[in-house]
């Protein structure tokens, strides 16, 4: 989508080789016409396929998980993040171990919200190593539900994130995908 990496281009920031800065638009303030149009696009690619619901992960997947449950006319589920187990009957658990953040946590899902009827798709704003979406995939997973694929809206290729999904079934759509970077350098790949 030329018109995120314009924006990227213009307002983010490649702080090194691995890590980039959206906070102005996406993770931190956000632009809601942007994000209303990257969630239309996101939409628009899956919208043949029969999806019920569009699930995310808090915090920053939120927004535009909203923006493309919008666009399909189904509802949003967020998967929530916790910092220890809890024991709870009506919850789906799993745990999370994020390599960007050095921290385990435990991603859960009430059973009530996603049930063996729903086919989903998974919106998230970074695709990095791919843990929290494997994570994510694996919880919808117990419920019995289908997955539809995984809408992002940068994905940095250089992290094997994509190669993981790809191995797991999982189509992955993303509206930018970086190729390399450095130090206030960042090169697009189609
Ligand atoms: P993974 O989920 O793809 O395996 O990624 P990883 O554990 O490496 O990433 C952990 C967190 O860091 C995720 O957010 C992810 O969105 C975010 N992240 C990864 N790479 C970048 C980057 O280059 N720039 C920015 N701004 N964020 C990045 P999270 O911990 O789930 O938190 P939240 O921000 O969604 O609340
Ligand atoms: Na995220
Ligand atoms: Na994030």
């Amino acid at each position: 989508m030329k018109l995120l990496e314009e924006k990227i281009r213009q307002d983010g920031k490649a702080v090194n080789e691995h890590i980039l800065k959206v906070d102005s638009f996406i993770n931190h303030q956000v632009d809601p016409a942007l994000m209303q149009d990257m969630g239309r696009e996101i939409a628009d690619h899956f919208r043949s396929r029969g999806i019920t619901k569009v699930a995310t992960i808090e915090s920053s997947g939120i927004s535009p998980a909203l923006m493309t449950a919008f666009a399909l006319e189904v509802p949003m589920v967020i998967l929530k993040k916790q910092p220890s187990k809890i024991l709870n009957q009506d919850l789906y658990q799993t745990v999370v171990t994020s390599f960007t953040k050095e921290t385990n946590y435990e991603l859960t899902l009430s059973k009530k919200y996603i049930t063996a009827e729903d086919h989903v798709l998974l919106v998230d704003d970074f695709l990095a190593n791919g843990e929290a979406a494997t994570a994510a995939i694996r919880l919808i997973r117990m419920s019995h539900a289908t997955i539809a694929g995984l809408g992002v809206l940068i994905e940095k290729s250089f992290q094997p994130g994509r190669e993981k999904l790809k191995s797991q079934g999982i189509e992955v759509y993303a509206l930018a995908r970086i190729g390399k970077m450095a130090e206030n350098y960042i090169e697009f790949i189609d």
